[in-house]
């Protein structure tokens, strides 16, 4: 058994984890290869945020039950694992390992336990001050790396598998985070951006002992390091201080995402949120008095138990008075382990259905209304691909809104470069522009 094949669903954090499972695989000696017929050991790396993330594994895991999973071994790992523990066996008999992040370190121990035909090894232990670090991390992207800073998450959000899959929060030592920054800048990547559940409550366990406003500037001030962003945030533990930070150091992005998920005091109290509108709010404006043109960008969640329309009316209200530049939008699911999941007046589907739809109609014209200020605008953008079917490049630029550009007479691949492009148009979900020279 030396082959094996990864599947990814869910955040960032996961899509990280992944990164640094598969070179933790190729330092035991095991090859990747990218389909599951190919391979010998089958990870799926998964998330269990909504339901319908869930059921995703078991549809994949379905797929093999029969012959065609014959002499594949398979593993399931991330937050499905975490949360079902041993059950996925009963579910899957076909899995042979049951894995949860905060049990990544012990990977090689576990392969070998696999190697000498254990068909039940588990990693459920969330009881962990470690965090998941390896010197052999396989980065997708050659110009983009993500750094976790803090793992877990010590919130207790009504709706929220989280801490029941990530378990409590542990911060890694600054000396580390910038350690690895140095090597990726020396490695040529120019953008990092830093990932944890919650990188505002980030605590540098050193004595150093900086907080997450210090290590985002010093992250910053990378030779080579040429952007950085963060995700994700908790408007609790948002300081002045990150703002401060943004202000006085270039690199750092002009993009906050600050889920807010819900405009309604009353629904974020039953959410558990610690916070409330006008305290969220408080934060925006931080945001909208600094000098630097932050982008600010949020999740909501309709639909909770209990929400009324005036709720709904609530949060309508606070997407005008933010204008914010993006927005996720989801129909509340029903988690297990969580508060919520006791609560009554649960929403019909279809009501939540109509919910989410009136969010993100109102929000699409808030998009098309501030995205057509760009217009005459020229933006810095790193280059992340090329487009054949519209001969565009495709931009990201600092607020991390995406501008599709030409740039005649030129077939050099200009992926990973950033370019001054003037916007020329706007859509609700992106610009489009042309290279300056
Ligand atoms: N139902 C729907 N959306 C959820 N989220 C988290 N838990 C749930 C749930 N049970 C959303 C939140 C969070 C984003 C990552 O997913 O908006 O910010
Ligand atoms: Fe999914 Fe949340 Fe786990 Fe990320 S942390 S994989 S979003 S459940």
């Amino acid at each position: 058994m030396k082959t094996f094949y990864i599947e990814t669903f869910g955040c960032q954090m996961n899509a990280h984890d992944s990164e640094k499972v598969i070179g933790t695989l190729i330092s035991q000696g095991y090859h990747k290869v990218e389909t599951p017929e190919e391979a010998e050991l089958v990870f799926y790396n998964t998330c269990s945020i909504r339901d319908k993330a869930e059921q995703k594994v078991f549809h994949r895991l379905q797929q093999f039950k029969k012959e065609h999973g014959k002499g594949k071994t398979f593993a399931v790992l991330g937050c499905v694992a975490q949360q079902e523990g041993e059950r996925i066996f009963e579910k899957a008999p076909h899995v042979s390992l049951v894995c949860g992040s905060a049990s990544y370190n012990r990977l090689p121990e576990m392969l070998v336990q696999l190697e000498t035909g254990n068909r039940r090894v588990t990693g459920l232990s969330l009881d962990t001050q470690d965090t998941f670090e390896t010197p052999v991390t396989r980065r997708d992207n050659p110009h983009r790396a993500y750094i976790t800073i803090i793992e877990g998450c010590d919130k207790s959000c009504a709706y929220c598998v989280v801490p029941f899959t990530r378990g409590p929060e542990r911060s890694r030592t600054s000396a580390s985070v910038i350690s690895e920054s140095l090597e990726l800048a020396r490695a040529g990547y120019s953008e990092i951006q830093l990932l944890g559940q919650n990188v505002n409550s980030y605590r540098d366990p050193s004595p150093a002992g900086w907080d997450f406003a210090t290590l985002l500037d010093n992250v910053g001030r990378v030779p080579g390091i040429r952007r950085v962003r963060f995700t994700t945030s908790h408007p609790r533990d948002f300081r002045k201080s990150i703002v401060d930070a943004i202000e006085g150091n270039t690199a750092l992005c002009n993009h906050v995402h600050l889920p807010v998920q819900s405009g309604s005091t009353r629904v974020l109290a039953a959410m558990d949120r610690l916070y409330t509108r006008e305290e969220y709010l408080e934060r925006i404006h931080w945001m909208k008095a600094s000098r630097r043109p932050i982008a600010i960008t949020t999740d909501i969640i309709v639909g909770f138990p209990g929400e009324t329309e005036q709720d709904l009316e609530a949060t309508l209200g606070l997407l005008d008075e933010v204008q914010y530049d993006s927005l996720f939008g989801f129909k509340y699911s029903r988690r297990p382990n969580t508060s919520a999941l006791l609560l009554e007046d649960q929403i019909a589907e279809e009501e939540k259905t109509r919910r989410l739809a009136m969010v993100q109609e109102h929000q699409r014209n808030i998009q098309i209304r501030r995205n057509a200020t760009y217009v005459g605008s020229v933006e810095e953008c790193m280059v992340e691909g090329f487009n054949r079917a519209t001969q565009q490049w495709i931009g990201r630029t600092s607020q991390h809104k995406t501008l599709n550009f030409l740039r005649p007479g030129s077939d050099a691949d200009l992926t990973g470069q950033y370019l001054e492009v003037r916007v020329t148009r706007a859509g609700p979900n992106s610009l489009v522009g042309e290279a300056v020279n």
